[in-house]
């Protein structure tokens, strides 16, 4: 299950997308926003976070106006990879090495048709583990000392 959410901005651009992946037979939860009446995309960030986050979907599709806002709201939750990718090869990487576990894509920044090409990448990218799990696991060391109470 793919999680997905927007602000305003992305509204329409992730009704485009909705309707894509139900021709494509991909499963997804709407987050939010359900409408393009102003909002805050860290509201939509930290709900589809939570849902990667508690393993309710196994990856999640964040769309604001540059992807940007949102993605930085969404790797605030301990656990979520959020990759904002305006290009196929930056997609498949962001599995392949980075084992983003969020895709960010900004609907001011790319166009539709791209944004699917880039969905359909970053989806069908398996991460590679080896060298680059360790990596990732030097990335939730640091998250882990930080979340340390003092
Ligand atoms: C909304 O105007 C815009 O700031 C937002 O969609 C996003 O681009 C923020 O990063």
């Amino acid at each position: 299950m793919l999680a997905i959410g927007s602000d305003h901005a992305a509204f329409s651009f992730k009704e485009e997308i909705k309707t894509y992946l139900e021709e494509k037979g991909i499963q997804y939860k709407d987050f939010g926003c359900y409408s393009e009446a102003r909002t805050d995309y860290p509201i939509y960030a930290e709900k589809v976070a939570n849902a990667v986050a508690s393993g309710e979907c196994q990856q999640g599709l964040l769309c604001c106006g540059t992807g940007i806002g949102i993605s930085l709201a969404a790797n605030k939750v301990p656990g979520i990879r959020a990759a904002v990718c305006s290009d196929c090869y930056s997609a498949a990487m962001s599995r392949q090495h980075n084992d983003a576990n969020i895709l960010a894509l900004g609907a001011r920044v790319v166009g539709i048709d791209l944004a699917k090409s880039i969905i359909d990448t970053w989806l069908k990218a398996e991460f590679e583990g080896g060298r680059h799990a360790e990596r990732v696991k030097l990335i939730s060391e640091i998250e882990a000392k930080h979340l340390k109470t003092p």
